[in-house]
């Protein structure tokens, strides 16, 4: 396949290219190449964190468009040239015909033609032999034109370095183009030309960058004919739909591209500078691609001398940046941590993401009467914000739009009238990029959010930890539904919490964010979801998904990578994982994988006899639970003693003291999918022996209506004969003891 590529390039790149004899007719008196005037914009005069450029100010810049839409940038380099970047024009290992594509001159903004503007179909596309992917380099091309730009104030070649020019590490350059301002947010309507300043890097200062290993392998090997411009900490780049276009720097009074923007890893991310092809190393490849045309591409010589430059590599140091977001100066301090005062109502707690935003859940200010729009008082809003001696004023609110029905999002963003100076306090929370990946056992904090109340005893933030994905989804999702992998955001984030010890009290209807850590900083990582009620672990709505809607408003929340991937065996699983089956109530049998918080095992209830015995119990329906005969009854009464069942803290609170612990340990099995059956029951005294549970079937449906059996189907799934967990027919097994059991119907004690 790629030999094929390789050929068909080499057949475009020496063919005689028919209508050839034609543009030379039509173009102006021929002149010396070196002649060109180059590099010279009009005097007068995203890209991410770009600003729009003024008219004329690089009149190089042309948009290569495919059916009227604009897809990458490119350079004019002499008039019947145009320098752009191979990877617009190879798609699968093929290059796209050169028919299908058109360049558009002197224009600024894409939505109206201006004077100057003009259109060119493409005659050839030249792409160096070499070129295979992105990464490997050699990602330039040459358009030649089907008749030559006609040049003006608005259209004018830039200038092309030697092979032998060197540009000054750190130098300030600027990139220019029509593409995404964000990742996943394109440029808005009108379309105006961005531009954005860009430092060099040395090479050696980008490869320690990008050898930094990261998630999702984000490490790459740097190349020659590779050059880097951006910064460490990130926030100005070029990204998707600038690739193609040029990066140039000004020396002696005119421009030279000393790039063409290439790839990079997301846009604007901390670490990862955009990596641009450099285009003077390839000085020989241009001059033999435009031979016979005239006048060709300048290359002038450069004005001071490259050997006495600042450029020299040699010690250049490599600057990290780290994350501004997210750190804590002291433990326990929360410098993100935002109350919102609103006349009249309780304090809204929200969260600092940038120098001038707040997040808050939009229900904080969604008038439940007037439901058309929030409040108007907006001037008598305060925001207070740790550290500072007065209250923020509040200038504009942005409600997500589906704020109003969709639980997930009920977010809004709060701009304050100044933006605040970022030091220890305030400092804003980082916020996760939609791949992130939250570890299972990642330490977390429940916050306050929106109205909620403290929650009862000292710590009003309560320490958690990530359960499983796995186990999360399956719990809250669908039977059979797929669980989504690493790299995939995920549709619930389930942190186990030690509940406050005032028992039965659960802040139902209160608002808490997750915050959680990676490597010392703490990200926002969701939200909770109001409608799991009392049910354990809570599920919170992640707010990866959300992350493209606040940087779009914000225009300068930190995002920031994952910071920890150590996902181990379990990420790495390629095989997609399906959840267990389900009842009416959600996934039975699902515990979650070993969490120093929360319960291992969430269906084990403790059953208190008569106010002075503890046996197990199994809750097998959200309204029963079932427990051995023998604990429950004292041998040779009839009579029902009084029953309390505790749920959802078996193993991890002591029991009363004087308490009898009648031991009736249930014996579980693990199927294949995951899921625990529980397959018998122990006979009194022992702990070895069970009485299966199978034959028990009808009775305890008949009685429960909706505990959930595995079909016997379900059985092929039973672990192979030989290991060391269940025989595959035990739970049913003919001539087995019989297994006395109650069931105990819940009346609940204590409500929330
Ligand atoms: N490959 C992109 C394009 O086709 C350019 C990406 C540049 N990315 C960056 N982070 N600098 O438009």
């Amino acid at each position: 396949m790629s030999q094929h590529l390789l050929l068909l390039l080499v057949i475009l790149a020496i063919s005689p290219i028919p209508g050839d004899s034609q543009d030379s007719a039509l173009s102006p008196t021929p002149e010396e190449p070196e002649d060109l005037d180059c590099g010279r914009p009009e005097p007068s005069a995203r890209i991410v964190g770009g600003s729009d450029a003024q008219p004329g100010s690089w009149p190089w810049q042309v948009s290569l468009q495919q059916s009227g839409g604009h897809i990458c940038g490119g350079s004019l380099v002499a008039p019947s040239w145009v320098l752009s970047a191979a990877h617009c024009f190879v798609k699968n290992g093929t290059l796209e015909p050169a028919t299908e594509w058109s360049v558009l001159l002197g224009v600024r903004s894409q939505d109206g033609l201006l004077d100057g503007a003009h259109v060119r179909a493409v005659a050839a596309i030249l792409v160096p032999d070499n070129y295979s992917s992105v990464e490997l380099g050699a990602d330039l091309a040459l358009l030649r034109l089907a008749s030559p730009a006609q040049l003006g104030p608005a259209v004018r070649p830039v200038c092309l370095p030697r092979a032998s020019h060197r540009f000054a590490h750190g130098a300030a350059c600027w990139a220019t183009g029509w593409g995404d301002i964000q990742e996943a947010e394109h440029l808005p309507l009108p379309w105006v030309l961005q531009e954005v300043e860009l430092r060099l890097l040395g090479e050696d200062a980008c490869q320690c960058l990008y050898s930094r290993p990261g998630p999702f392998n984000l490490t790459f090997q740097l190349l020659p004919g590779m050059l880097c411009a951006g910064y460490p900490g990130g926030r100005r780049d070029t990204c998707q739909g600038d690739s193609g276009g040029p990066l140039v720097c000004e020396e002696g009074g005119r421009w030279f591209q000393a790039g063409i923007t290439s790839f990079g890893f997301g846009c604007g991310r901390r670490n990862r500078p955009g990596v641009f092809t450099a285009v003077a190393p390839y000085e020989a490849w241009i001059r033999e691609q435009v031979i016979g045309s005239e006048p060709g591409p300048a290359f002038p010589t450069q004005s001071w001398e490259p050997q006495s430059g600042p450029w020299e590599p040699r010690d250049e140091n490599c600057t990290i940046a780290l994350p501004e977001c997210g750190k804590a100066p002291r433990p326990e301090t929360w410098p993100w941590e935002a109350q919102v005062m609103v006349p009249g109502s309780r304090p809204c707690h929200g969260a600092l993401v940038s120098e001038s935003w707040v997040l808050a859940p939009a229900s904080c200010f969604l008038d439940p009467i007037n439901s058309d729009g929030p409040p108007r008082d907006r001037d008598n809003w305060r925001v207070l914000l740790p550290s500072r001696p007065r209250a923020e004023l509040v200038a504009r609110l942005v409600l997500h739009e589906n704020a109003s029905w969709d639980d997930a999002s009920d977010l809004a963003l709060l701009q304050l009238r100044a933006p605040v100076n970022l030091s220890t306090a305030p400092r804003p929370v980082c916020l996760p990029h939609p791949e992130h990946y939250f570890l299972p056992r990642s330490r977390c904090r429940l916050a306050l959010w929106g109205r909620g109340e403290p929650a009862p005893g000292p710590n009003s933030r309560l320490e958690a930890e990530l359960l499983s994905g796995w186990w999360c989804h399956c719990l809250y999702g669908r039977q059979g539904a797929s669980v989504p992998p690493p790299g995939d955001a995920p549709h619930a984030l389930c942190p186990a919490y030690q509940e406050e010890e005032e028992a039965g009290r659960c802040w139902n209807y209160s608002h808490r964010s997750l915050l959680c850590q990676e490597e010392g900083t703490w990200f926002l990582a969701g939200i909770s979801d109001l409608s799991s009620g009392c049910l354990r672990p809570r599920v919170f709505h992640p707010l990866q998904t959300h992350g493209p809607w606040i940087s779009h408003v914000t225009g300068g929340a930190y995002l920031e990578d994952q910071l920890n991937w150590d996902w181990g065996p379990e990420g790495e699983e390629t095989e997609t994982r399906t959840c267990p089956p389900h009842t009416e109530h959600g996934a039975c049998g699902l515990r979650p994988e070993p969490a120093v918080m929360g319960v291992l095992w969430p269906w084990l209830a403790e059953v208190h006899v008569a106010g002075d015995r503890v046996c197990t119990g199994i809750l097998v329906a959200p309204g029963w639970v079932l427990a051995a005969t023998h604990c429950v009854l004292r041998p040779g009464s009839t009579t029902v003693p009084y029953v309390e069942v505790y749920l959802g803290r078996a193993g991890d609170s002591p029991l009363p003291q004087g308490h009898q612990v009648t031991s009736a340990p249930p014996l579980l099995c693990l199927t294949k999918r995951r899921s625990w059956v529980l397959t018998g029951m122990a006979l009194p005294g022992s702990r070895e022996l069970f009485a299966a549970i199978g034959p028990e079937e009808a009775w305890i449906s008949q009685t429960v209506g909706e505990a959930h059996f595995l079909p016997p189907s379900g059985y092929p799934h039973w672990p192979p004969e030989g290991s060391d967990l269940c025989p595959p027919d035990m739970a049913s097994a003919p001539g087995s003891p019989q297994a006395a059991v109650f069931l105990l119907l819940l009346t609940p004690l204590m409500q929330g």
